[in-house]
Protein backbone atom coordinates (compact mmCIF):
# COMPACT_ATOMS: atom_id res chain seq x y z
CA UNK A 1 0.00 0.00 0.00
CA UNK A 2 1.51 3.57 -0.43
CA UNK A 3 2.76 5.56 1.96
CA UNK A 4 0.18 8.09 1.48
CA UNK A 5 -3.02 5.42 1.83
CA UNK A 6 -1.45 4.86 5.53
CA UNK A 7 -0.69 8.44 6.11
CA UNK A 8 -3.34 9.46 8.83
CA UNK A 9 -3.29 13.04 7.48
CA UNK A 10 -5.06 11.63 4.68
CA UNK A 11 -7.29 9.28 6.46
CA UNK A 12 -11.01 8.90 5.03
CA UNK A 13 -9.39 9.55 1.64
CA UNK A 14 -9.92 6.63 -1.22
CA UNK A 15 -8.05 6.52 -4.42
CA UNK A 16 -10.35 7.24 -7.72
CA UNK A 17 -11.99 4.18 -8.89
CA UNK A 18 -11.03 5.52 -12.26
CA UNK A 19 -7.76 7.59 -13.17
CA UNK A 20 -7.97 11.35 -13.32
CA UNK A 21 -6.01 12.55 -16.04
CA UNK A 22 -4.15 15.72 -16.66
CA UNK A 23 -5.78 16.28 -19.79
CA UNK A 24 -6.67 13.59 -22.32
CA UNK A 25 -8.53 13.27 -25.35
CA UNK A 26 -12.61 14.04 -25.32
CA UNK A 27 -14.02 12.24 -28.12
CA UNK A 28 -17.95 13.49 -29.00
CA UNK A 29 -18.95 10.87 -31.49
CA UNK A 30 -18.70 13.17 -34.98
CA UNK A 31 -15.07 12.15 -35.03
CA UNK A 32 -16.02 8.12 -36.10
CA UNK A 33 -18.15 9.75 -39.02
CA UNK A 34 -15.35 11.54 -40.28
CA UNK A 35 -13.04 8.35 -40.00
CA UNK A 36 -15.17 6.37 -41.34
CA UNK A 37 -16.25 8.71 -44.19
CA UNK A 38 -12.26 8.48 -45.40
CA UNK A 39 -11.91 5.01 -45.42
CA UNK A 40 -15.78 4.58 -47.09
CA UNK A 41 -14.68 6.90 -49.79
CA UNK A 42 -10.88 5.60 -50.13
CA UNK A 43 -9.48 8.84 -49.04
CA UNK A 44 -6.88 7.26 -46.93
CA UNK A 45 -3.80 9.50 -47.55
CA UNK A 46 -2.79 12.63 -47.11
CA UNK A 47 -4.99 14.17 -49.34
CA UNK A 48 -9.14 14.29 -48.80
CA UNK A 49 -11.61 16.68 -47.35
CA UNK A 50 -10.96 16.32 -44.02
CA UNK A 51 -7.60 18.22 -44.53
CA UNK A 52 -9.31 20.70 -46.59
CA UNK A 53 -12.07 21.54 -43.90
CA UNK A 54 -9.99 21.56 -41.34
CA UNK A 55 -7.80 23.63 -42.89
CA UNK A 56 -10.94 26.15 -43.67
CA UNK A 57 -12.58 25.86 -40.27
CA UNK A 58 -9.85 26.47 -38.34
CA UNK A 59 -8.34 29.12 -40.79
CA UNK A 60 -11.93 31.10 -40.17
CA UNK A 61 -11.96 30.23 -36.42
CA UNK A 62 -8.76 31.52 -35.64
CA UNK A 63 -8.88 34.05 -38.42
CA UNK A 64 -6.04 33.92 -41.02
CA UNK A 65 -6.18 33.82 -44.86
CA UNK A 66 -4.46 29.50 -44.90
CA UNK A 67 -3.97 27.13 -42.48
CA UNK A 68 -1.73 24.11 -43.46
CA UNK A 69 -2.60 21.30 -41.96
CA UNK A 70 0.60 18.98 -40.48
CA UNK A 71 1.57 15.55 -38.90
CA UNK A 72 2.47 17.70 -35.31
CA UNK A 73 2.81 21.13 -33.93
CA UNK A 74 6.82 19.70 -34.32
CA UNK A 75 6.34 19.78 -37.57
CA UNK A 76 4.63 23.52 -37.96
CA UNK A 77 7.47 24.60 -35.73
CA UNK A 78 10.09 23.15 -37.56
CA UNK A 79 9.08 24.44 -41.15
CA UNK A 80 7.84 28.26 -39.51
CA UNK A 81 11.60 28.10 -38.09
CA UNK A 82 13.06 27.43 -41.09
CA UNK A 83 10.65 30.09 -43.03
CA UNK A 84 12.08 32.70 -40.59
CA UNK A 85 15.81 31.49 -40.99
CA UNK A 86 15.44 31.28 -44.89
CA UNK A 87 13.75 35.10 -45.42
CA UNK A 88 16.66 36.09 -42.41
CA UNK A 89 19.85 34.42 -44.02
CA UNK A 90 18.97 33.02 -47.41
CA UNK A 91 18.27 29.34 -48.97
CA UNK A 92 20.74 26.90 -46.91
CA UNK A 93 22.91 23.20 -48.59
CA UNK A 94 21.28 20.66 -48.44
CA UNK A 95 22.79 19.45 -45.83
CA UNK A 96 22.86 22.58 -43.55
CA UNK A 97 19.86 24.59 -41.53
CA UNK A 98 18.79 27.47 -42.77
CA UNK A 99 20.24 29.67 -38.97
CA UNK A 100 23.46 28.91 -40.22
CA UNK A 101 25.39 29.31 -36.40
CA UNK A 102 23.20 32.85 -35.52
CA UNK A 103 21.70 33.04 -32.13
CA UNK A 104 17.50 33.09 -31.94
CA UNK A 105 15.69 34.45 -28.35
CA UNK A 106 13.53 31.67 -27.01
CA UNK A 107 10.99 31.84 -24.45
CA UNK A 108 12.57 29.16 -21.80
CA UNK A 109 10.00 27.90 -19.64
CA UNK A 110 7.97 25.81 -22.41
CA UNK A 111 8.33 22.22 -23.80
CA UNK A 112 11.54 21.54 -25.89
CA UNK A 113 9.57 20.78 -29.05
CA UNK A 114 8.83 25.01 -28.90
CA UNK A 115 12.68 25.47 -29.28
CA UNK A 116 14.17 22.59 -30.90
CA UNK A 117 13.47 23.41 -33.94
CA UNK A 118 16.08 26.25 -33.84
CA UNK A 119 19.08 23.43 -33.68
CA UNK A 120 17.54 21.17 -36.33
CA UNK A 121 18.10 24.45 -38.23
CA UNK A 122 21.66 25.04 -36.85
CA UNK A 123 20.89 28.13 -35.04
CA UNK A 124 21.84 28.29 -31.34
CA UNK A 125 18.78 29.36 -28.64
CA UNK A 126 19.57 32.21 -26.29
CA UNK A 127 16.73 31.40 -23.29
CA UNK A 128 14.89 35.15 -22.14
CA UNK A 129 13.80 34.62 -18.90
CA UNK A 130 9.89 34.40 -17.88
CA UNK A 131 7.88 37.27 -15.83
CA UNK A 132 5.51 36.24 -12.97
CA UNK A 133 2.17 38.00 -14.43
CA UNK A 134 1.64 35.35 -17.31
CA UNK A 135 4.57 32.52 -16.85
CA UNK A 136 5.60 33.82 -20.26
CA UNK A 137 8.90 35.34 -21.90
CA UNK A 138 9.93 38.76 -19.75
CA UNK A 139 9.63 41.82 -22.43
CA UNK A 140 12.28 43.65 -20.17
CA UNK A 141 14.43 40.57 -20.28
CA UNK A 142 13.92 40.08 -24.35
CA UNK A 143 15.22 43.75 -24.64
CA UNK A 144 18.40 42.77 -21.96
CA UNK A 145 18.79 40.24 -24.34
CA UNK A 146 18.82 42.72 -27.45
CA UNK A 147 21.46 44.99 -25.71
CA UNK A 148 23.69 41.97 -25.03
CA UNK A 149 23.14 40.25 -28.93
CA UNK A 150 21.87 43.53 -31.03
CA UNK A 151 22.13 41.14 -34.10
CA UNK A 152 19.75 38.64 -33.10
CA UNK A 153 16.77 38.97 -35.59
CA UNK A 154 14.43 36.02 -34.55
CA UNK A 155 12.58 35.25 -31.53
CA UNK A 156 10.33 31.79 -30.70
CA UNK A 157 7.67 32.36 -28.70
CA UNK A 158 5.31 30.31 -26.58
CA UNK A 159 2.33 31.15 -24.73
CA UNK A 160 2.36 28.61 -21.53
CA UNK A 161 -0.43 26.57 -20.57
CA UNK A 162 -3.12 27.93 -22.61
CA UNK A 163 -2.39 31.47 -20.94
CA UNK A 164 -1.41 34.43 -23.73
CA UNK A 165 1.97 35.99 -23.13
CA UNK A 166 2.75 39.67 -23.31
CA UNK A 167 2.73 40.43 -27.01
CA UNK A 168 2.11 43.68 -27.29
CA UNK A 169 4.94 44.20 -25.31
CA UNK A 170 6.98 41.62 -26.55
CA UNK A 171 6.47 42.74 -30.20
CA UNK A 172 7.15 46.25 -29.62
CA UNK A 173 10.74 44.99 -28.58
CA UNK A 174 10.98 42.67 -31.25
CA UNK A 175 9.36 45.64 -33.76
CA UNK A 176 12.59 48.00 -32.49
CA UNK A 177 14.86 45.49 -32.95
CA UNK A 178 13.94 44.32 -36.95
CA UNK A 179 12.97 40.91 -35.19
CA UNK A 180 10.42 38.80 -36.75
CA UNK A 181 8.23 36.53 -34.06
CA UNK A 182 7.59 32.16 -34.58
CA UNK A 183 4.49 31.98 -32.11
CA UNK A 184 3.89 28.67 -30.62
CA UNK A 185 0.18 28.46 -30.05
CA UNK A 186 0.30 24.72 -29.15
CA UNK A 187 -1.08 24.67 -25.64
CA UNK A 188 -2.99 27.89 -26.72
CA UNK A 189 -5.51 27.11 -29.35
CA UNK A 190 -9.17 29.79 -28.71
CA UNK A 191 -7.07 31.70 -26.34
CA UNK A 192 -7.70 35.45 -27.25
CA UNK A 193 -5.44 38.29 -26.59
CA UNK A 194 -5.87 42.25 -27.25
CA UNK A 195 -3.44 43.56 -29.50
CA UNK A 196 -3.36 47.24 -29.51
CA UNK A 197 -7.10 47.57 -28.84
CA UNK A 198 -8.25 44.90 -30.96
CA UNK A 199 -8.95 40.96 -29.93
CA UNK A 200 -6.79 38.91 -31.73
CA UNK A 201 -6.60 34.50 -31.14
CA UNK A 202 -3.01 33.53 -30.33
CA UNK A 203 -1.76 31.92 -33.52
CA UNK A 204 -2.08 35.29 -35.37
CA UNK A 205 0.11 37.01 -33.58
CA UNK A 206 3.85 35.95 -35.19
CA UNK A 207 5.03 36.68 -38.52
CA UNK A 208 4.76 32.78 -38.30
CA UNK A 209 2.20 30.74 -36.55
CA UNK A 210 1.63 27.82 -35.16
CA UNK A 211 -0.29 25.01 -33.53
CA UNK A 212 -1.14 21.41 -31.84
CA UNK A 213 -3.26 18.64 -31.90
CA UNK A 214 -1.38 16.59 -29.73
CA UNK A 215 -3.62 13.57 -27.38
CA UNK A 216 -2.85 16.02 -24.39
CA UNK A 217 -4.17 19.36 -26.28
CA UNK A 218 -7.62 21.82 -26.37
CA UNK A 219 -9.01 19.73 -29.07
CA UNK A 220 -6.76 16.82 -30.73
CA UNK A 221 -6.40 14.39 -33.39
CA UNK A 222 -4.51 11.73 -31.93
CA UNK A 223 -1.47 13.67 -33.28
CA UNK A 224 -1.24 17.01 -35.74
CA UNK A 225 -0.32 20.54 -35.69
CA UNK A 226 -0.97 23.52 -38.46
CA UNK A 227 0.73 26.27 -39.33
CA UNK A 228 -1.06 29.52 -39.45
CA UNK A 229 -0.30 32.71 -41.81
CA UNK A 230 -2.14 35.63 -43.96
CA UNK A 231 1.07 35.02 -46.78
CA UNK A 232 0.33 32.73 -49.57
CA UNK A 233 3.82 32.15 -50.18
CA UNK A 234 4.73 31.13 -47.41
CA UNK A 235 1.39 28.72 -46.50
CA UNK A 236 2.40 27.31 -50.32
CA UNK A 237 6.31 27.20 -49.06
CA UNK A 238 5.44 25.30 -46.09
CA UNK A 239 2.91 22.67 -47.81
CA UNK A 240 5.58 21.82 -50.87
CA UNK A 241 8.18 21.29 -48.10
CA UNK A 242 5.76 19.00 -46.13
CA UNK A 243 4.91 16.77 -49.40
CA UNK A 244 8.78 16.31 -49.91
CA UNK A 245 9.47 19.77 -52.00
CA UNK A 246 8.79 18.25 -55.30
CA UNK A 247 9.14 21.20 -58.28
CA UNK A 248 6.41 21.36 -61.15
CA UNK A 249 7.60 18.47 -63.11
CA UNK A 250 5.95 15.43 -64.65
CA UNK A 251 8.44 13.47 -62.47
CA UNK A 252 10.13 14.10 -58.76
CA UNK A 253 12.29 16.38 -59.19
CA UNK A 254 13.59 18.39 -56.20
CA UNK A 255 15.43 21.60 -55.67
CA UNK A 256 14.46 21.99 -51.94
CA UNK A 257 15.09 19.78 -48.84
CA UNK A 258 11.86 18.27 -48.55
CA UNK A 259 10.04 16.94 -45.66
CA UNK A 260 7.20 14.02 -44.68
CA UNK A 261 4.92 16.41 -42.92
CA UNK A 262 1.75 16.20 -43.89
CA UNK A 263 -1.32 15.62 -41.81
CA UNK A 264 -2.97 12.16 -42.46
CA UNK A 265 -6.61 12.45 -43.76
CA UNK A 266 -7.75 9.99 -41.13
CA UNK A 267 -6.31 12.62 -38.20
CA UNK A 268 -8.09 15.62 -40.27
CA UNK A 269 -10.69 13.61 -39.65
CA UNK A 270 -10.86 13.07 -35.96
CA UNK A 271 -9.96 17.03 -35.72
CA UNK A 272 -13.09 17.92 -38.42
CA UNK A 273 -14.93 16.01 -35.39
CA UNK A 274 -13.39 17.84 -32.40
CA UNK A 275 -13.82 21.61 -33.71
CA UNK A 276 -17.60 21.92 -33.38
CA UNK A 277 -16.07 21.23 -29.70
CA UNK A 278 -13.55 23.41 -29.28
CA UNK A 279 -15.54 26.14 -27.59
CA UNK A 280 -16.97 24.03 -25.05
CA UNK A 281 -14.22 22.32 -24.05
CA UNK A 282 -12.53 26.13 -23.28
CA UNK A 283 -15.86 26.19 -20.93
CA UNK A 284 -14.98 22.80 -19.04
CA UNK A 285 -11.69 24.49 -18.27
CA UNK A 286 -12.11 27.23 -17.34
CA UNK A 287 -15.20 25.61 -14.29
CA UNK A 288 -12.13 23.28 -13.55
CA UNK A 289 -9.65 26.63 -12.82
CA UNK A 290 -12.40 28.14 -11.18
CA UNK A 291 -13.15 25.87 -8.94
CA UNK A 292 -9.35 25.05 -8.09
CA UNK A 293 -9.15 28.93 -7.51
CA UNK A 294 -12.33 28.98 -5.10
CA UNK A 295 -11.19 25.43 -3.42
CA UNK A 296 -7.56 26.54 -2.62
CA UNK A 297 -8.50 30.12 -1.87
CA UNK A 298 -7.75 29.31 1.99
CA UNK A 299 -4.03 27.67 1.43
CA UNK A 300 -1.03 29.36 0.44
CA UNK A 301 -0.67 29.52 -3.25
CA UNK A 302 -1.94 31.04 -6.43
CA UNK A 303 -3.49 29.73 -9.58
CA UNK A 304 -1.03 30.26 -12.89
CA UNK A 305 -2.26 34.02 -13.25
CA UNK A 306 -3.41 35.64 -16.39
CA UNK A 307 -3.92 39.57 -17.42
CA UNK A 308 -7.93 39.78 -17.48
CA UNK A 309 -8.35 42.41 -19.24
CA UNK A 310 -6.06 42.02 -22.35
CA UNK A 311 -6.56 38.04 -22.67
CA UNK A 312 -8.59 35.40 -22.32
CA UNK A 313 -6.71 31.83 -21.92
CA UNK A 314 -8.27 28.66 -22.92
CA UNK A 315 -7.16 27.51 -19.36
CA UNK A 316 -5.54 24.03 -21.04
CA UNK A 317 -4.04 23.30 -18.01
CA UNK A 318 -4.39 24.63 -14.30
CA UNK A 319 -1.65 25.44 -12.46
CA UNK A 320 -0.48 26.44 -8.68
CA UNK A 321 2.30 28.20 -7.18
CA UNK A 322 3.16 28.11 -3.26
CA UNK A 323 4.09 30.69 -1.60
CA UNK A 324 7.78 31.08 -0.61
CA UNK A 325 7.87 31.12 2.90
CA UNK A 326 4.89 27.57 2.68
CA UNK A 327 7.50 25.77 0.98
CA UNK A 328 8.32 22.71 2.51
CA UNK A 329 11.89 20.91 2.02
CA UNK A 330 12.14 19.91 -1.90
CA UNK A 331 15.01 19.32 -3.45
CA UNK A 332 15.59 18.02 -7.31
CA UNK A 333 18.67 16.40 -9.20
CA UNK A 334 18.85 15.47 -12.39
CA UNK A 335 16.39 12.41 -12.55
CA UNK A 336 15.06 12.17 -8.81
CA UNK A 337 13.64 14.18 -6.11
CA UNK A 338 13.66 14.38 -2.20
CA UNK A 339 10.84 16.34 -0.17
CA UNK A 340 10.07 16.22 3.36
CA UNK A 341 6.39 17.12 4.96
CA UNK A 342 6.08 19.57 7.15
CA UNK A 343 3.76 20.89 9.23
CA UNK A 344 1.78 23.82 7.25
CA UNK A 345 3.75 23.61 4.07
CA UNK A 346 4.52 21.47 1.20
CA UNK A 347 6.22 21.20 -2.06
CA UNK A 348 5.24 20.20 -5.47
CA UNK A 349 6.73 16.95 -5.29
CA UNK A 350 4.75 16.16 -1.74
CA UNK A 351 1.51 17.38 -3.76
CA UNK A 352 2.23 15.48 -7.01
CA UNK A 353 3.17 12.20 -5.52
CA UNK A 354 -0.18 12.59 -3.28
CA UNK A 355 -2.52 12.85 -6.19
CA UNK A 356 -0.45 10.47 -8.09
CA UNK A 357 -1.41 8.09 -4.61
CA UNK A 358 -4.95 8.79 -5.32
CA UNK A 359 -5.20 7.62 -8.82
CA UNK A 360 -4.85 11.23 -10.50
CA UNK A 361 -2.33 12.70 -12.82
CA UNK A 362 -0.84 15.55 -12.10
CA UNK A 363 2.99 17.04 -13.69
CA UNK A 364 5.61 19.80 -12.68
CA UNK A 365 5.53 22.89 -14.61
CA UNK A 366 7.90 22.45 -17.34
CA UNK A 367 11.40 22.46 -16.27
CA UNK A 368 13.05 25.54 -18.23
CA UNK A 369 15.14 25.12 -21.11
CA UNK A 370 18.60 26.76 -19.63
CA UNK A 371 18.51 23.68 -16.61
CA UNK A 372 18.18 21.31 -19.12
CA UNK A 373 21.47 19.46 -19.52
CA UNK A 374 21.53 19.29 -23.27
CA UNK A 375 21.36 23.40 -23.16
CA UNK A 376 23.07 24.01 -20.44
CA UNK A 377 25.96 25.56 -22.55
CA UNK A 378 23.38 27.91 -23.87
CA UNK A 379 22.79 31.98 -23.02
CA UNK A 380 19.93 32.46 -20.28
CA UNK A 381 19.28 36.15 -20.17
CA UNK A 382 17.22 37.76 -17.38
CA UNK A 383 15.79 41.38 -16.52
CA UNK A 384 18.94 41.78 -15.39
CA UNK A 385 21.27 40.47 -17.61
CA UNK A 386 23.03 37.81 -18.36
CA UNK A 387 21.36 34.67 -15.74
CA UNK A 388 24.36 32.53 -15.74
CA UNK A 389 27.54 33.05 -13.58
CA UNK A 390 26.57 35.39 -11.32
CA UNK A 391 26.81 34.49 -8.14
CA UNK A 392 30.72 35.65 -6.70
CA UNK A 393 32.91 33.55 -4.10
CA UNK A 394 33.79 36.89 -2.73
CA UNK A 395 30.90 39.08 -2.75
CA UNK A 396 26.94 38.90 -1.68
CA UNK A 397 24.39 39.08 -4.73
CA UNK A 398 21.68 37.66 -6.12
CA UNK A 399 20.69 36.34 -9.22
CA UNK A 400 16.96 36.30 -10.16
CA UNK A 401 15.60 33.06 -12.18
CA UNK A 402 12.24 33.39 -12.71
CA UNK A 403 11.44 29.88 -14.67
CA UNK A 404 14.01 28.31 -11.82
CA UNK A 405 11.91 29.59 -9.49
CA UNK A 406 7.99 28.47 -10.68
CA UNK A 407 9.79 24.77 -11.89
CA UNK A 408 10.62 24.95 -8.16
CA UNK A 409 7.71 26.21 -6.18
CA UNK A 410 4.69 25.26 -9.29
CA UNK A 411 2.80 22.30 -10.35
CA UNK A 412 -0.16 21.21 -12.81
CA UNK A 413 -3.05 19.88 -11.78
CA UNK A 414 -5.23 16.96 -12.93
CA UNK A 415 -7.36 19.33 -15.54
CA UNK A 416 -9.29 16.63 -17.66
CA UNK A 417 -12.68 18.30 -18.66
CA UNK A 418 -14.17 15.00 -18.32
CA UNK A 419 -13.55 15.30 -14.23
CA UNK A 420 -16.40 15.58 -12.29
CA UNK A 421 -16.97 18.76 -9.70
CA UNK A 422 -17.14 15.37 -6.67
CA UNK A 423 -13.75 14.61 -8.05
CA UNK A 424 -12.10 17.95 -8.50
CA UNK A 425 -13.34 18.35 -4.65
CA UNK A 426 -11.60 15.09 -3.64
CA UNK A 427 -8.20 16.84 -5.41
CA UNK A 428 -8.67 19.64 -3.43
CA UNK A 429 -8.96 18.16 -0.40
CA UNK A 430 -5.72 16.11 -0.86
CA UNK A 431 -3.74 19.28 -1.23
CA UNK A 432 -5.47 21.07 1.43
CA UNK A 433 -4.23 17.91 3.83
CA UNK A 434 -0.71 18.19 2.15
CA UNK A 435 -0.74 21.74 4.05
CA UNK A 436 -1.45 19.63 7.44
C1 LIG B 1 4.40 24.45 -26.10
C2 LIG B 1 4.41 23.28 -27.04
N1 LIG B 1 5.06 23.40 -28.20
C3 LIG B 1 5.09 22.40 -29.08
C4 LIG B 1 4.46 21.20 -28.84
C5 LIG B 1 4.62 20.11 -29.83
O1 LIG B 1 3.44 19.75 -30.44
P1 LIG B 1 3.28 18.25 -31.02
O2 LIG B 1 3.25 17.33 -29.87
O3 LIG B 1 1.99 18.33 -31.78
O4 LIG B 1 4.44 17.99 -31.92
C6 LIG B 1 3.76 21.04 -27.63
C7 LIG B 1 3.03 19.81 -27.26
O5 LIG B 1 3.13 18.74 -27.53
C8 LIG B 1 3.75 22.09 -26.70
O6 LIG B 1 3.13 21.95 -25.53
Amino acid sequence: MHVFLKDPRFRGIKPFSNKIWLSSPTMHGDEQRWVDEAIRTNWVSTVGANINEVEKTLADYIGVRYAVALSAGTAALHLATRLAGEKLYGQARPNAGTLGGHKVFCSDVTFDASINPVAYEDGEAVFIDTEYDTWNMSPAALEKAFELYPDVRLVVIAHLYGTPGKMEELKAVCDAHGALIVEDAAESLGAKYKLNGHWAETGTLGDYNCISFNGNKIITGSSGGMFLTDSKVDADKVRKWSTQSREAAPWYQHEEIGYNYRMSNIIAGIIRGQIPYLDEHIAQKKAIYERYKEGLKDLPVNMNPFDAENSLPNFWLSCLLIDPDAMAPHVRGEQEELWQQESGKSSPGEILSAISAFNAEGRPIWKPMHMQPIYRTHAFITSEGSGRGQSNAYIAGHSTDVGADIFRRGLCLPSDNKMTSEQQDGIIEIIHRCFI
